[in-house]
């Protein structure tokens, strides 16, 4: 059992979701934690002396460098890095745009596999736990989430080989939480995208999050019933049943029906 005490860790996405329940037991006095905060707005985050909060856009390839440079100000290594920050648009592909998908794939693909090629250089040869916030939906989208299912598919598929540049004891986790209720379904347009079934708090993820990790999970699936529907998805196929239910959502959504 690994104690999630006296660490030095980096969140991103921390002032909404899953990374602010993370967040909130982390930064509990008992735990000894130092904690580095960054999101594209910090109002949510609590003023305490072990936390810091900076705010960036991690579209954008210079707050790689600037996050990374506060983090070695504030700790000398990082122990665990959070990389969580992430958004969807809720729509059908004929609505994707260059600007939408440029914005898209930076902020869930590019910023996180550069905040891990930099953690790696940096601490080549030290200890450190990366921790990406993939989704269910790196195994099967669903629809209306079309270019968000590319991106968290584009995470596993970079996990399963950069894995094997790491030096034990650093690690990369992954986590697959379905579908979690939190900000991520307010769309731009202003409308609130359905929930898709089964669904959990964001509570429920950070615990399930925070328990992988003090046992040591590489990969880490908050809902548990999800890893045997992924296998009978893959076995059999049976996935496009829960795709086709989905669909019927998409299309009462968009008023196709
Ligand atoms: N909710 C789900 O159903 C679900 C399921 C599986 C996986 N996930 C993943 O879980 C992670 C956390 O999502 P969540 O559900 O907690 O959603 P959330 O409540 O919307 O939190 C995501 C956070 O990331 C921030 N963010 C977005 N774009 C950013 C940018 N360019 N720069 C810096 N920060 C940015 C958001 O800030 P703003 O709100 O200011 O934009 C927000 O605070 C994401 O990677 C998401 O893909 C979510």
């Amino acid at each position: 059992m690994q104690e999630l005490c006296h660490k030095s860790i980096v969140l991103t996405g921390g002032n909404s979701g899953i990374g602010a329940a993370l967040l909130k037991e982390l930064a509990k006095p008992e735990r000894y934690n130092k904690l580095l905060v960054a999101d594209k707005s910090v109002d949510q985050i609590p003023e305490m002396d072990h936390v810091k909060a900076i705010a960036i856009d991690l579209s954008q390839e210079r707050s790689i460098a600037l996050l990374l440079e506060q983090a070695y100000r504030s700790f000398e290594k990082i122990d665990l890095f959070f990389s969580n920050a992430g958004l969807a648009y809720y729509h059908g592909v004929k609505s994707d745009q260059w600007s939408g998908l440029d914005y898209l794939f930076r902020v869930n693909v590019l910023s996180q596999l550069s905040l891990f090629s930099s953690l790696l250089h940096r601490q080549a040869e030290e200890d450190f736990r990366f921790v990406v916030t993939a989704s269910g939906m790196s195994y099967m989208g669903i629809p209306g989430y079309a270019s968000y299912s590319a991106s968290k598919h584009a995470l596993l598929g970079f996990a399963s080989t950069a894995r094997f540049e790491l030096k034990e004891p650093q690690t990369l986790t992954m986590v697959y939480p379905v579908a979690t209720r939190t900000r991520f379904f307010e769309q731009d347009t202003g409308h609130r995208a359905p929930v898709p079934w089964p669904s959990q708090s964001a509570e429920q993820v950070s615990r399930a999050i925070l328990r992988g990790l003090e046992r040591g999970q590489k990969d880490i699936y908050p809902f548990p019933g999800f890893r045997l529907m992924i296998w009978f998805h893959q076995a059999f196929g049976l996935g496009w049943l829960y795709q086709v239910y989905c669909q019927r959502v998409f299309r009462r959504f968009f008023g196709k029906e």
